[in-house]
This record gives C-alpha cells, structure tokens and sequence, in this order.
C-alpha cells in the first residue's frame, strides 16, 4: 500500500539532532573511536532525591488533571518567583511531556508568522512547518554573538505586516551559547511591545548560565506578552523522564484555555509518577541547588576550556556564556576547504566525521545559510557521574586532573587541529 500523507509531514526528515546521536552511537557500537560533540544532552546523572521520588511514586496511576499535578503547578510557579522574580500563579502553569511538545503546541494554537533567529535551535522550523505557519528568519551576526538586536527585531517585526507576531526567544541559547543581558533584554522589550508580539521565551538552559544570576528575561521587562518554557531537561540532567513547563500570562488567558483542550486531546497528562519527581525538583529546590551549581562550574569550565583551544587552532567562536553548546566557524579555512571540494557546513561535518571521528551539527540545520562553515558543537562528551563526583571547583581544576576526567574533550580538540593542519597542507 502506499499511504496518502499530510503535505506537511512530507517534508521533514529526522530531527537532525537525534539522527546525528543515533549515527554516533552505531559507528562507536562498531568500534570506531568517535568524539560526540554532536548530541545536546545533560552527561550528569539524575540527583538522587529526584530518582528517590520517582521511584517512592511509582505507585501513582491515576490520571492526572490535563494542566498537570496542582502541587507541581504551584512548586512551579514558586520556583520561578524565588529563582527568577517571575509573577506567574500556578494556574498558569502547564505541564506537558517535554517543553519540546509545549512549544509545538503554542505554535499550532497561534495564528500568524514566526520570527526565528538565526541560528536556531532545529525544531522549531519544523513545528512551524508542520502548522503550515509562514517563518521569518532574523539574520544575526557572529560580531554581536548571533544575538538579535533590536533594530533587526524592528525590521523584522515590520516586515511582518500586519498580522500577529510569534517569536521564539531562546536564551541562553542554543546553538551559540549566547546569553542576553539586561540592557538588551529591556530593548527587546520594547520592541516586542511595540509590535504587541507574543514570545515564546524557550528558557529550557536558563540555569546553564555563566555570567549572571538570575540570567534577565522578557518575562520580567515584557511579561504581558511572554511565555516561559523549561522543564527538567538541562539543568535537573532529567531530559528522558519527558517533563516539561510552560508559564502563560493571565493576559494571555484565552490562549491557556485553548492549550488545556489541546492537551486533553492529545497526550491527556503527563506520567504521574514522573510529575511527583518533578514535584520534588522544583518544591525542594533547596535539596538540588548544590547539584545545579556545581554543573553549571562544571559546564563554565568546559566550554571555557573548548572555546580557547577553537580560537587558539583559528577558528572563529563567540565565547559562550550559557548552555552548553559552542558555535565555531571555518571560515579562516575557506579557502582550503574549498580546494578540497567542501563548500557547505553539511560537507565540512561529514569529513570531519569521516576523517576524525567527531561528530558535530552543521551550521544549516540551525538555518543558516548552506555556505557559511559554521558548526554546533555540543560540549558534553564526558563522564558526567565521575566529574561531578570529583570536580575540584573551576579554580582548583589541574592539567592532569582535566586530562583524566574530561579526555573525549581534549582528544576533540586535537583530532579538529589536526584535521586543519592537514588542511593547510
Ligand atoms: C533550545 C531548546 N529548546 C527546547 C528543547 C526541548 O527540551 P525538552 O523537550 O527536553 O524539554 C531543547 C532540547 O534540546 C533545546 O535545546
């Protein structure tokens, strides 16, 4: 038989991200010595009192109310008032099976255009697509760490007509690692106001951050129009229990409603005993912080570490202030690489896959032009359980001590100078 398919799903392929994982994954099942650059999932062991939670939960089997557990909405709601000054109640807290889904179903709910920064994380292109939803790409440079600006948010809002406006703000960012500060933030702002846009804020990394904390966010300079997403992915290292947030501001009330019936239509409730775990992250936050911090030394150190060795072998890379992605460019390289044939970011990871053995994103699945040589770079490939067992703080941190614990990093810098130097002969 050959099924008749939605003209909408017939384009997409395989996130390109699970794809790059699962390819990894086979060559290393093979044999092959790959470095994993190229997955971006937490390498740190769920905290223990999470795990205990789910497991003491496990005999939780009723469904669950379509918004989620009224304790976890409320836990939810306090955490990000305590952590980040947010004034969400917990009725506007919606939790679903990943912020992933949520997002997708914001995007379906709402009507006109997404304005996308580029680069961007790769799904949210296809969860437009995939509602039939026009997307505008806001172009960034490497100059301002690929972050928007507000005049190009102005240009881009104004290039949008007259419709209603969706932008998806990611911060701290994914691909790059770019964090915005507060001065950028209160511009945006008033951008957004302006044009009355509505934002998706995608804060799913927002306590990977380097440089402030609380990191600045729209939902504080702009919370009429802002919702927040997280969930227990990055920072609670929880990303296959499936559990993600959203926070829904009472002016956009109408637009809650329509996500219950939405999800009481679709996935009904998340996992029960999955929401109690969560309900222990995020009410006991307290029990988890020291975790949290000690990763977020650990990512700081990491991609710190990473992002001297790219600028050091030539490479161009904004240095990160968040997440726990870098996003480094060949351009220096151009011309050697293109005597070798290679002239998109989609040829350069190949032959770095093929002829070193690291595994990285090209720069096209985050939108951005086939040609520009700019690659994602997902700094995690290492033991997360014994680094955070043994981690000396970011100060006290050895050669030695770096060379045992983190040794795919290092081995990753090596194989990506020695793949240049190769280049330039
Ligand atoms: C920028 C960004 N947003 C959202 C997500 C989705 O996270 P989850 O569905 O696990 O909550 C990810 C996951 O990698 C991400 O990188």
């Amino acid at each position: 038989m050959r099924p008749v398919l939605n003209p909408l799903v017939l384009s997409l392929k395989e996130s390109a991200t699970l794809a790059i994982n699962l390819k990894a994954l086979e060559l290393r099942r093979q044999g092959e010595n790959i470095v994993h650059f190229g997955f971006g999932q937490s390498p740190f062991p769920v905290p223990e009192i999470i795990q205990q939670a789910l497991a003491d939960n496990a005999d939780k089997k009723d469904y669950l109310p379509t918004q989620g557990l009224p304790e976890l909405c409320e836990a939810v709601s306090l955490f990000y008032k305590n952590e980040f000054g947010y004034d969400f109640k917990s009725s506007d807290v919606c939790v679903g099976p990943g912020s992933k889904e949520l997002i997708f179903q914001i995007i379906y709910l709402m009507e006109g255009p997404l304005l996308v920064p580029v680069p961007s994380w790769v799904s949210y292109g296809p969860q437009a697509a995939l509602r039939g939803k026009e997307i505008i790409p806001i172009p960034t440079s490497r100059e301002n760490n690929y972050r928007v600006t507000p005049e190009l948010l102005d240009r881009a809002c104004y290039s949008a007509g007259q419709s209603q406006k969706l932008l998806i703000f990611n911060n701290p960012n994914n691909p790059t690692g770019a964090l915005y500060h507060e001065t950028e933030i209160k511009e945006i702002a008033e951008i957004c106001r302006a044009y009355q846009v509505i934002v998706i804020s995608d804060e799913i990394y927002a306590m990977i951050d380097f440089d402030q904390w609380p990191m600045s966010s729209l939902a504080t300079y702009y919370p009429e129009g802002t919702i927040v997403s997280g969930g227990l992915s990055k920072s609670f290292a929880a990303g296959g229990y499936r559990l993600g947030v959203v926070l829904v501001p009472d002016s956009l009330e109408l637009m809650m409603s329509a996500l219950k019936s939405v999800v009481s239509e679709t996935f009904s409730a998340v996992s029960a005993p999955i929401q109690y775990a969560a309900l222990k992250a995020y009410r006991d936050f307290e029990e988890v912080r020291p975790f949290v911090e000690k990763t977020c030394d650990i990512y700081k150190y990491v991609m710190n570490y990473l992002h001297t060795r790219f600028i050091d072998m030539g490479l161009n890379c904004p240095k990160p202030a968040g997440s726990f992605y870098l996003f480094p460019d060949f351009d220096n390289f151009r011309k050697p690489l293109h005597e070798r044939g290679i002239i998109t970011s989609s040829a350069l990871v190949n032959a770095l896959l093929a002829e070193s053995g690291i595994a990285v994103l090209p720069g096209s699945d985050f939108y951005m032009p086939a040609t520009n040589l700019g690659v994602r770079v997902a700094g995690v490939d290492f033991d997360g359980a014994r680094a955070v067992e043994t981690w000396p703080g970011s100060d006290h941190v050895t050669k030695d001590y770096f060379h045992a614990f983190f040794p795919k990093i290092e081995q990753g810098c090596e194989l990506i100078q020695s793949f240049l130097n190769r280049l330039n002969g």
